[in-house]
């Protein structure tokens, strides 16, 4: 037996603290699973017989216009057995997302609110009920069907947090259309990318958008990006700044309001195909081109759906606070359809933690009485170095799950959390997942998961985690082990492929080790079974929160025309998690003002992608560092800019060695 060589001991040490109590002291009625030894007789069900487990839950928990007949639901959950097949499950039964989401509730109780909208200025908000969204979206429908949206068309949306971005999507699927949402920070070049790479012939949007108090041109930001979209015919446009003169095509723009009003408050949910795309997002990988990871109806509503019920432990009667945007996955399941599916009521918030001030979250808590928060690390640093004078005039005694995702929380974060925003009575739920697994991977259970700080704990039911060395590529068996994570079998809502290209999702999830998903990111078991996630293992960076591919940066840079090549390398950051560094060499050495030039290369990033991509850091360099094949060895970068230089390793595989001394000097100028 060779010696276990673990990285991140120390993690291994740490105890588990049992769920508080307060947390049943603040519970309306009690918690769906009375105990741990439930959720783990729960899971072994889950794992071995993954049909039977998620058939019973999906015919519990969706309703369906034709049920599903397969007695094995998936058609092989193990992802050796599937012989490259993409999964499916729940094969021959129809529904439709919408009339899960909305009209069964709407039914019930028409009254009900949906929706609280809490818009940027504190006073400007309004509730939605479940009667007056299905009406709503009704309406939107038929807007669509007008424009020759078909079933299986997809759909551009490029909206602020707002409700009709809810109602948007909930229109769009409501006839069997298929949503792409792009997030409204991204320039007008990543969105003219993405609306041609679906073949969206209609874009929804905004005139103007308000976040922070600062107005973003929307509509101005689509009409770029469509000079290059020669298939768009439609924009729908809602109003909601009405403030100035924004650009319109006549014939092509149409304003949300006038639209909306010439249709009836009803239209039937069109049924689909449980394996039916329901929608697409964009994400980046390794590589420069975004992928549009596909998720179809069935598998991800359940997903969805159970995930809120079980970890956040959602009862009909709770407020849900997703503090994530409609442009990322967060958003899509656990503002729009997690909250949904379970007849909760959904938080919309428009603005940022700091406008007006640092108490922005705590007042929307105290304002509306949540009971699960969910927010990402990167805004708990900036809420804690703000400091606790903002916590302290709230109660905050409705909450009883505070959410952490999109990145690991370190320990002294997630103390603060509890101690100041939980005050020791809410259940810390650190959620592990990803784009592509469409809801949660691994993530305690509220009201039933100890916790250790730092730790995302034990796999949802049907997670099979696996870790594997990455250098035999070989799974490693027991505890204490570390290595990559990867994913024996397939779940309800993975991904079922990157749009229009198999292929790549074949290589960039189950090729890397046959017979499992990979994860892309570094994990580790403890003694006690719980998983520790060590961030990525591939080429991409986490800004806060945010997820962003080296590779896509890199390409924006080369835009620029002064650039010869660069090199983009994530470095930690104490607010933002990761952030980004650029090594640029230009083509010219003679440079007179080497700060504008760096300036123009911030703005050509954010140009090309989006403000929240821009480089913190970028160095002006004579050369990378490469192997003899060409190939940039980023690893050689990542070190010298943590001062790490004497940790290089072996650099005799590089083809000009003396670029290292150079690099160095120019990292210790900086
Ligand atoms: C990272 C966001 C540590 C991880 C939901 C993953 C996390 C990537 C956590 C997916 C967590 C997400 N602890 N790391 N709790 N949650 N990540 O697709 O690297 O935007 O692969 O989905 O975020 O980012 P994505």
């Amino acid at each position: 037996m060779p010696e276990k060589h673990l990285e991140n001991e120390h993690l291994m040490r740490e105890k588990a603290l049992q769920p508080p109590a307060g947390f049943l002291e603040r519970h309306p009625s009690k918690p769906y699973l009375s105990s741990l030894d439930e959720y783990k007789k729960m899971y072994e069900e889950s794992i071995r017989d993954p049909g039977s487990f998620f058939g019973g839950m999906a015919e519990e928990h969706l309703s369906w216009f034709k049920p599903f007949t397969v007695p094995k639901v998936p058609n092989a959950p193990l992802l050796k057995d599937n012989n490259g097949e993409p999964s499916a499950w729940f094969v021959d039964g129809e529904l439709n997302a919408c009339y899960n989401c909305v009209d069964r509730w709407a039914i019930k109780n028409p009254e009900k609110p949906a929706i609280i909208y809490e818009a940027d200025e504190p006073d400007q908000g309004k509730i939605i009920t479940y009667g007056e969204l299905l009406k709503q979206v009704c309406k939107a429908s038929q807007v669509l069907l007008n424009l020759g949206v078909k079933k299986g068309d997809t759909v551009a949306v490029y909206l602020p947090m707002i409700p009709e971005a809810i109602v948007t999507l909930m229109a769009i699927i409501r006839i069997g259309a298929i949503h792409s949402v792009v997030f409204a920070g991204f320039s007008s070049g990543s969105l003219r990318d993405r609306i041609n790479d679906a073949n969206s012939k209609v874009v929804i949007t905004t005139d103007e958008s308000k976040r922070g108090g600062k107005i973003i041109e929307t509509k101005k930001i689509v009409d770029d990006a469509l000079l290059a979209c020669p298939q768009v015919t439609n924009v729908l446009v809602y109003k909601r700044t009405g403030n100035s003169h924004i650009p319109w095509t006549e014939g092509r723009d149409l304003w949300w309001h006038e639209a909306v009003n010439k249709y009836p408050s009803y239209y039937p949910a069109t049924p689909v195909s449980a394996e039916d795309t329901l929608f697409l997002l964009y994400t980046s990988g390794s590589t420069g081109k975004p992928k549009g990871i596909q998720h179809s109806t069935a598998g991800y509503l359940l997903g969805a759906l159970l995930t809120t019920k079980y970890v956040f432990d959602v009862h009909p009667e709770d407020i849900l606070f997703t503090a994530g945007d409609v442009g990322w996955i967060t958003g899509h399941s656990y503002v729009v359809y997690g909250p949904l599916l379970n007849g909760a009521t959904t938080v919309v918030f428009e603005g940022t933690p700091a406008y007006p001030n640092y108490s922005r979250y705590w007042e929307i808590v105290d304002k509306y009485k949540v009971s699960q928060f969910y927010v990402a690390p990167t805004a708990l640093r900036l809420l804690k170095r703000a400091g606790e004078s903002y916590i302290e005039p709230y109660s905050l005694q409705s909450l009883r799950v505070l959410g952490s995702v999109g990145e690991p929380i370190a320990k002294d974060v997630w103390e603060w959390y509890n101690a100041h925003i939980g005050r020791g009575n809410a259940h810390i739920c650190d959620t592990y997942w990803q784009t592509e697994s469409g809801s949660h991977l691994i993530t305690p259970l509220a009201g039933v998961t100890p916790t250790k700080p730092g730790s995302a704990s034990l796999p949802f039911f049907g997670i099979d985690p696996a870790i594997i060395d990455p250098v035999s590529g070989k799974e490693l068996e027991g505890n204490e082990v570390e290595g990559v994570l990867a994913i024996r079998s397939s779940w309800p809502s993975m991904a079922r492929t990157i749009w229009r290209d198999y292929s790549r999702f074949l290589d960039t999830y189950l090729r890397p080790y046959h017979g499992y998903y990979f994860s892309g990111d570094g994990a580790a078991r403890d003694k006690d079974g719980f998983y520790w996630i060590l961030g990525r293992v591939d080429d991409v960076v986490n800004v806060s929160g945010h997820r962003l591919s080296t590779a896509e940066i890199e390409a924006a840079l080369i835009e620029h025309s002064m650039v010869a090549e660069s090199a983009v390398v994530g470095f930690p950051d104490e607010l933002t998690g990761s952030a980004v560094a650029a090594f640029v060499s230009l083509k010219s050495r003679s440079i007179e003002d080497p700060s504008a030039i760096k300036k123009e290369l911030v703005l050509t990033v954010r140009k090309e992608i989006g403000p929240f991509a821009a480089p913190k850091l970028i160095l002006l360099v004579n050369d990378l560092p490469k192997t003899r094949s060409g190939k940039i060895m980023r690893r050689i970068l990542r070190k010298i800019l943590s001062g790490e230089e004497d940790q290089l390793g072996d650099t005799s595989t590089l083809s000009n060695p003396q670029v290292v001394s150079h690099l160095i000097e120019v990292v210790k100028a900086k």
